[in-house]
């Protein structure tokens, strides 16, 4: 796929809780408007401002999955699966920082460099990583909903003993 090739919003993007839909369309549109005008101007300025929102707004994001995590028992003390997850929010913010550090210090980077790996970690962690966070959030609201205690549900079966959370 092209760098310069806009990001379409797909149906395996859906994870079923609207709130951390509409913040991943917002990261989507953003994808694209980065693309734009990275595509029109390359300067210093434009790379300070598209990786300083894109930052900030995925740190926004990042701290809405974790917070609506935790409250569901989904944590880096109980889940391997969220150690894992969290990490590639930490990751995904390294890589921002480190492509800030370098143009700062005067290195040119290659647009593609920035759009390739925005692209590839968006689609990678939403339709992997995220599902599975929301399927967890899902099965224990199920269960809620149910009066089914944790223990005593088909743990072979459940997508919350699958991620390793019991
Ligand atoms: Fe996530």
């Amino acid at each position: 796929m092209q760098s310069t090739e806009k990001m379409i919003w797909r149906r395996e993007f859906e994870t079923g809780i609207a709130e951390i839909d509409l913040q991943h369309r917002t990261l989507v549109k953003m994808f694209n408007r980065v693309n734009s005008e990275l595509r029109n101007d390359s300067g210093r300025a434009v790379w300070e401002n598209v990786t300083h929102e894109l930052l900030g707004y995925a740190l926004f994001h990042f701290w809405t999955e974790e917070d609506l995590a935790v409250q569901y028992g989904y944590d880096q003390e109980k889940c391997a699966d969220a150690s894992a997850h969290f990490d590639e929010h930490r990751s995904f913010a390294e890589t921002i920082n480190d492509i800030r550090r370098r143009f700062r210090a005067g290195e040119r980077i290659a647009k593609s460099e920035l759009i390739d790996f925005l692209r590839d970690w968006l689609a990678s962690h939403i339709v992997d990583s995220d599902q599975w966070l929301v399927a967890f959030i899902l099965e224990k609201q199920r269960r809620a909903a149910e009066g089914v205690a944790d223990s005593s549900a088909t743990p072979q079966r459940s997508v919350v003993s699958r991620i390793g959370c019991e």
